[in-house]
Protein backbone atom coordinates (compact mmCIF):
# COMPACT_ATOMS: atom_id res chain seq x y z
CA UNK A 1 0.00 0.00 0.00
CA UNK A 2 1.18 3.33 -0.79
CA UNK A 3 0.01 6.52 -0.57
CA UNK A 4 -0.78 9.33 -3.13
CA UNK A 5 -1.13 13.03 -2.55
CA UNK A 6 -2.42 15.27 -5.07
CA UNK A 7 -0.86 19.02 -5.14
CA UNK A 8 -4.74 20.40 -3.58
CA UNK A 9 -4.05 18.08 -0.52
CA UNK A 10 -0.27 18.87 0.34
CA UNK A 11 -0.86 20.27 4.07
CA UNK A 12 -3.30 17.74 5.38
CA UNK A 13 -1.30 14.95 2.80
CA UNK A 14 1.41 15.42 5.27
CA UNK A 15 -0.71 15.34 8.31
CA UNK A 16 -2.03 12.18 7.38
CA UNK A 17 1.43 10.74 6.07
CA UNK A 18 2.58 11.33 10.06
CA UNK A 19 -0.33 8.84 10.63
CA UNK A 20 -0.47 6.16 8.61
CA UNK A 21 2.65 3.42 8.01
CA UNK A 22 2.67 4.00 4.07
CA UNK A 23 5.39 5.35 1.57
CA UNK A 24 4.50 8.08 -0.58
CA UNK A 25 4.52 8.37 -4.21
CA UNK A 26 7.07 10.50 -5.56
CA UNK A 27 5.78 12.36 -9.40
CA UNK A 28 6.58 15.73 -10.69
CA UNK A 29 3.90 17.98 -11.10
CA UNK A 30 4.02 21.25 -13.10
CA UNK A 31 1.21 23.13 -14.99
CA UNK A 32 2.46 24.44 -18.56
CA UNK A 33 2.17 27.90 -19.31
CA UNK A 34 -1.52 27.64 -20.70
CA UNK A 35 -2.60 26.34 -17.43
CA UNK A 36 -2.70 22.45 -18.34
CA UNK A 37 -1.11 20.50 -15.32
CA UNK A 38 1.26 17.77 -16.10
CA UNK A 39 2.43 14.51 -13.49
CA UNK A 40 5.49 11.89 -14.01
CA UNK A 41 5.79 9.72 -11.55
CA UNK A 42 8.97 9.69 -10.19
CA UNK A 43 8.89 5.87 -7.89
CA UNK A 44 6.97 3.23 -7.97
CA UNK A 45 3.69 2.89 -7.24
CA UNK A 46 1.72 0.10 -5.55
CA UNK A 47 -0.93 -2.78 -5.94
CA UNK A 48 -3.13 -0.77 -3.80
CA UNK A 49 -2.93 2.77 -3.79
CA UNK A 50 -4.92 5.36 -1.52
CA UNK A 51 -5.23 8.70 -3.56
CA UNK A 52 -5.72 11.72 -1.50
CA UNK A 53 -6.86 14.72 -3.35
CA UNK A 54 -9.81 17.84 -2.64
CA UNK A 55 -11.56 19.22 -5.47
CA UNK A 56 -11.28 23.07 -3.73
CA UNK A 57 -10.91 26.02 -5.91
CA UNK A 58 -9.93 25.91 -8.76
CA UNK A 59 -12.87 23.33 -8.95
CA UNK A 60 -12.25 22.34 -12.55
CA UNK A 61 -8.65 22.07 -12.59
CA UNK A 62 -8.69 19.99 -9.97
CA UNK A 63 -11.44 17.63 -11.45
CA UNK A 64 -8.88 17.01 -14.50
CA UNK A 65 -6.08 16.96 -12.13
CA UNK A 66 -7.81 14.19 -10.65
CA UNK A 67 -8.62 12.10 -13.42
CA UNK A 68 -4.88 12.69 -14.63
CA UNK A 69 -3.69 10.74 -11.45
CA UNK A 70 -6.28 8.26 -11.64
CA UNK A 71 -5.18 7.26 -15.49
CA UNK A 72 -1.69 7.57 -14.44
CA UNK A 73 -2.55 4.74 -11.55
CA UNK A 74 -3.97 2.88 -13.71
CA UNK A 75 -1.61 2.33 -16.24
CA UNK A 76 1.15 1.65 -14.09
CA UNK A 77 -1.16 -1.40 -12.78
CA UNK A 78 -2.38 0.04 -9.45
CA UNK A 79 -5.10 -2.94 -8.95
CA UNK A 80 -6.72 -1.06 -5.83
CA UNK A 81 -7.81 2.45 -5.25
CA UNK A 82 -8.94 3.94 -2.31
CA UNK A 83 -10.13 7.66 -3.21
CA UNK A 84 -9.76 10.26 -0.66
CA UNK A 85 -11.66 13.75 -1.71
CA UNK A 86 -11.89 15.69 1.24
CA UNK A 87 -13.63 18.41 -0.61
CA UNK A 88 -16.35 17.33 -3.16
CA UNK A 89 -16.79 20.16 -5.40
CA UNK A 90 -19.86 20.51 -7.62
CA UNK A 91 -21.85 18.29 -4.39
CA UNK A 92 -24.25 21.20 -3.71
CA UNK A 93 -25.93 20.77 -7.20
CA UNK A 94 -27.12 17.42 -5.80
CA UNK A 95 -30.54 17.56 -8.10
CA UNK A 96 -32.30 19.53 -10.13
CA UNK A 97 -33.34 22.55 -8.46
CA UNK A 98 -34.84 24.18 -11.41
CA UNK A 99 -36.31 22.82 -14.57
CA UNK A 100 -33.13 22.49 -16.68
CA UNK A 101 -30.65 22.23 -14.60
CA UNK A 102 -27.48 19.68 -14.81
CA UNK A 103 -26.97 17.22 -11.79
CA UNK A 104 -23.37 17.80 -11.33
CA UNK A 105 -22.24 15.67 -8.57
CA UNK A 106 -24.21 12.74 -10.93
CA UNK A 107 -21.75 13.74 -13.48
CA UNK A 108 -18.51 13.72 -10.97
CA UNK A 109 -19.94 10.50 -9.91
CA UNK A 110 -20.60 8.84 -13.68
CA UNK A 111 -16.86 9.66 -14.61
CA UNK A 112 -15.32 8.47 -11.44
CA UNK A 113 -16.81 4.70 -11.87
CA UNK A 114 -15.13 4.72 -14.89
CA UNK A 115 -12.19 4.07 -13.06
CA UNK A 116 -13.89 1.45 -10.64
CA UNK A 117 -12.46 2.93 -7.17
CA UNK A 118 -12.54 0.50 -4.59
CA UNK A 119 -13.54 2.78 -1.61
CA UNK A 120 -14.55 6.51 -1.46
CA UNK A 121 -13.87 8.48 1.32
CA UNK A 122 -15.50 12.30 1.81
CA UNK A 123 -16.31 14.49 4.38
CA UNK A 124 -19.07 16.26 5.44
CA UNK A 125 -21.04 15.69 2.10
CA UNK A 126 -23.45 18.08 1.32
CA UNK A 127 -26.59 15.93 1.94
CA UNK A 128 -27.30 11.97 2.10
CA UNK A 129 -28.63 12.47 -1.81
CA UNK A 130 -24.84 12.97 -2.78
CA UNK A 131 -23.58 9.52 -1.28
CA UNK A 132 -26.38 7.63 -3.13
CA UNK A 133 -24.58 8.50 -6.49
CA UNK A 134 -21.67 6.59 -4.91
CA UNK A 135 -23.28 3.71 -3.98
CA UNK A 136 -22.41 1.46 -1.12
CA UNK A 137 -18.33 2.22 -1.99
CA UNK A 138 -18.62 5.86 -0.12
CA UNK A 139 -17.77 6.14 3.10
CA UNK A 140 -18.96 9.50 4.82
CA UNK A 141 -16.78 10.96 8.02
CA UNK A 142 -17.69 14.28 9.87
CA UNK A 143 -15.33 16.75 11.29
CA UNK A 144 -17.86 18.39 13.71
CA UNK A 145 -16.60 16.15 16.79
CA UNK A 146 -13.19 17.44 16.07
CA UNK A 147 -14.16 21.36 15.59
CA UNK A 148 -16.39 19.98 19.33
CA UNK A 149 -13.18 19.29 20.67
CA UNK A 150 -11.30 22.37 18.77
CA UNK A 151 -13.66 24.69 20.91
CA UNK A 152 -13.21 23.76 24.32
CA UNK A 153 -9.98 25.12 24.25
CA UNK A 154 -12.12 28.59 24.14
CA UNK A 155 -13.45 29.74 27.74
CA UNK A 156 -16.46 29.42 26.31
CA UNK A 157 -19.42 31.76 28.20
CA UNK A 158 -23.06 30.30 28.59
CA UNK A 159 -22.20 28.90 24.69
CA UNK A 160 -25.67 27.88 22.51
CA UNK A 161 -24.42 26.37 18.97
CA UNK A 162 -26.59 27.38 16.22
CA UNK A 163 -26.72 26.24 12.65
CA UNK A 164 -27.79 28.96 9.91
CA UNK A 165 -30.27 26.41 7.98
CA UNK A 166 -31.81 23.41 9.09
CA UNK A 167 -30.20 21.50 7.21
CA UNK A 168 -27.04 22.03 8.94
CA UNK A 169 -28.48 20.95 12.70
CA UNK A 170 -27.22 17.92 12.54
CA UNK A 171 -24.17 19.40 13.09
CA UNK A 172 -25.15 22.17 15.28
CA UNK A 173 -26.31 18.95 17.83
CA UNK A 174 -22.94 17.13 17.21
CA UNK A 175 -20.97 19.85 18.29
CA UNK A 176 -23.33 21.05 21.18
CA UNK A 177 -23.27 17.53 22.74
CA UNK A 178 -19.48 17.95 22.84
CA UNK A 179 -19.26 21.11 24.91
CA UNK A 180 -22.48 20.17 26.32
CA UNK A 181 -24.46 23.56 25.25
CA UNK A 182 -27.86 23.77 23.80
CA UNK A 183 -28.62 23.84 19.80
CA UNK A 184 -30.77 25.87 17.51
CA UNK A 185 -31.28 27.12 13.96
CA UNK A 186 -32.16 29.82 11.52
CA UNK A 187 -34.19 29.19 9.22
CA UNK A 188 -32.90 30.55 5.47
CA UNK A 189 -33.49 31.08 2.24
CA UNK A 190 -31.98 31.04 -0.68
CA UNK A 191 -33.24 33.08 -3.91
CA UNK A 192 -32.12 30.32 -7.15
CA UNK A 193 -31.18 32.33 -9.36
CA UNK A 194 -29.47 35.02 -7.63
CA UNK A 195 -27.99 33.05 -4.69
CA UNK A 196 -28.86 35.96 -2.16
CA UNK A 197 -30.13 34.34 1.17
CA UNK A 198 -32.45 36.06 3.42
CA UNK A 199 -33.16 34.55 6.99
CA UNK A 200 -36.36 34.36 9.24
CA UNK A 201 -36.27 36.66 11.87
CA UNK A 202 -37.12 33.96 15.46
CA UNK A 203 -36.27 34.90 18.95
CA UNK A 204 -33.26 33.94 20.23
CA UNK A 205 -32.03 33.82 23.77
CA UNK A 206 -28.26 35.05 23.17
CA UNK A 207 -27.82 37.93 25.25
CA UNK A 208 -24.37 38.11 26.75
CA UNK A 209 -23.88 34.48 25.69
CA UNK A 210 -20.93 33.08 23.17
CA UNK A 211 -22.68 31.80 19.74
CA UNK A 212 -20.89 29.33 17.93
CA UNK A 213 -22.45 29.35 14.01
CA UNK A 214 -22.02 25.80 12.07
CA UNK A 215 -22.30 25.21 8.72
CA UNK A 216 -20.98 22.61 6.27
CA UNK A 217 -19.20 25.23 4.02
CA UNK A 218 -18.51 29.14 4.12
CA UNK A 219 -18.51 30.18 0.13
CA UNK A 220 -19.13 33.42 0.01
CA UNK A 221 -19.86 33.81 3.17
CA UNK A 222 -23.20 35.51 2.67
CA UNK A 223 -24.94 32.47 5.12
CA UNK A 224 -22.92 33.41 7.96
CA UNK A 225 -22.95 37.51 7.68
CA UNK A 226 -26.92 37.65 7.92
CA UNK A 227 -26.53 35.05 11.11
CA UNK A 228 -23.29 37.25 12.43
CA UNK A 229 -25.55 40.49 12.13
CA UNK A 230 -28.33 39.24 13.51
CA UNK A 231 -27.20 37.59 16.67
CA UNK A 232 -24.92 41.11 17.03
CA UNK A 233 -28.08 43.01 17.43
CA UNK A 234 -29.50 40.20 20.01
CA UNK A 235 -26.51 41.48 21.85
CA UNK A 236 -24.09 37.47 21.56
CA UNK A 237 -20.79 38.35 23.24
CA UNK A 238 -18.60 36.43 21.17
CA UNK A 239 -19.67 34.99 17.73
CA UNK A 240 -17.79 32.13 16.40
CA UNK A 241 -18.12 30.96 12.33
CA UNK A 242 -17.21 27.19 12.27
CA UNK A 243 -17.44 25.00 9.66
CA UNK A 244 -15.94 22.11 7.51
CA UNK A 245 -14.86 23.54 4.11
CA UNK A 246 -13.67 27.03 3.86
CA UNK A 247 -14.43 28.39 0.22
CA UNK A 248 -14.18 32.00 1.39
CA UNK A 249 -15.17 33.28 -1.84
CA UNK A 250 -14.22 37.08 -2.57
CA UNK A 251 -14.34 39.20 0.52
CA UNK A 252 -16.44 36.54 2.45
CA UNK A 253 -13.40 36.61 5.50
CA UNK A 254 -13.51 40.35 5.38
CA UNK A 255 -17.56 40.70 5.19
CA UNK A 256 -17.85 38.07 8.39
CA UNK A 257 -15.51 40.33 10.53
CA UNK A 258 -17.03 43.59 9.03
CA UNK A 259 -20.06 41.85 10.95
CA UNK A 260 -18.75 41.23 13.89
CA UNK A 261 -17.00 37.49 13.93
CA UNK A 262 -14.95 36.86 17.10
CA UNK A 263 -12.93 33.98 15.28
CA UNK A 264 -13.37 31.71 12.13
CA UNK A 265 -12.73 27.89 12.28
CA UNK A 266 -12.58 25.81 9.46
CA UNK A 267 -10.18 22.30 8.37
CA UNK A 268 -7.78 21.50 6.18
CA UNK A 269 -10.15 19.82 3.34
CA UNK A 270 -9.66 23.12 1.75
CA UNK A 271 -6.36 24.79 3.03
CA UNK A 272 -6.34 28.31 4.61
CA UNK A 273 -5.28 30.88 6.94
CA UNK A 274 -8.47 29.66 8.94
CA UNK A 275 -7.89 25.52 8.48
CA UNK A 276 -7.59 25.50 12.31
CA UNK A 277 -8.87 21.69 12.58
CA UNK A 278 -6.99 19.01 11.23
CA UNK A 279 -9.05 16.22 9.62
CA UNK A 280 -6.22 14.00 9.19
CA UNK A 281 -6.61 12.03 12.29
CA UNK A 282 -10.53 10.44 10.82
CA UNK A 283 -9.02 9.88 8.07
CA UNK A 284 -6.61 7.64 9.29
CA UNK A 285 -8.50 6.19 11.71
CA UNK A 286 -11.12 5.43 8.49
CA UNK A 287 -8.25 4.05 6.45
CA UNK A 288 -7.17 1.80 9.35
CA UNK A 289 -10.28 0.38 9.42
CA UNK A 290 -11.33 0.19 5.74
CA UNK A 291 -7.74 -2.21 5.58
CA UNK A 292 -8.95 -4.19 8.05
CA UNK A 293 -11.93 -5.18 6.97
CA UNK A 294 -10.32 -5.67 3.90
C1 LIG B 1 -25.81 25.54 1.73
O1 LIG B 1 -26.87 24.95 1.96
C2 LIG B 1 -24.57 25.32 2.54
O2 LIG B 1 -24.81 24.48 3.62
C3 LIG B 1 -24.00 26.63 3.02
O3 LIG B 1 -24.92 27.24 3.90
C4 LIG B 1 -23.72 27.54 1.85
O4 LIG B 1 -22.99 26.88 0.89
C5 LIG B 1 -23.01 28.78 2.29
O5 LIG B 1 -22.85 29.61 1.18
P1 LIG B 1 -22.52 31.14 1.35
O6 LIG B 1 -21.31 31.22 2.24
O7 LIG B 1 -22.23 31.61 -0.05
O8 LIG B 1 -23.71 31.81 1.93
Amino acid sequence: MKLMIGPSSRGLGKRLSMLLPFDLIIFEWKVFPDGESYFRLLSNVDDSVILVHSLSPPQDKRVVELFLLLKLLRDYKVRNIILVVPYLAYMRQDKRFLDGEVVSIEVIADLLKTYDIDRYVFVDVHSSEVLKFFGDRAVELSAFPLIGDFLLKYQLVNPIIIAPDAKAFKYAETVAKIIGAESDYIVKRRDRSSGAVESELKEFNVTGRDVILVDDIISTGGTMVNAIKMFREYGANRIFACCTHGLFIGNAVVNMFNAGVYDIISTDTIESYYSKVSVAPIIASAINLLLNKH
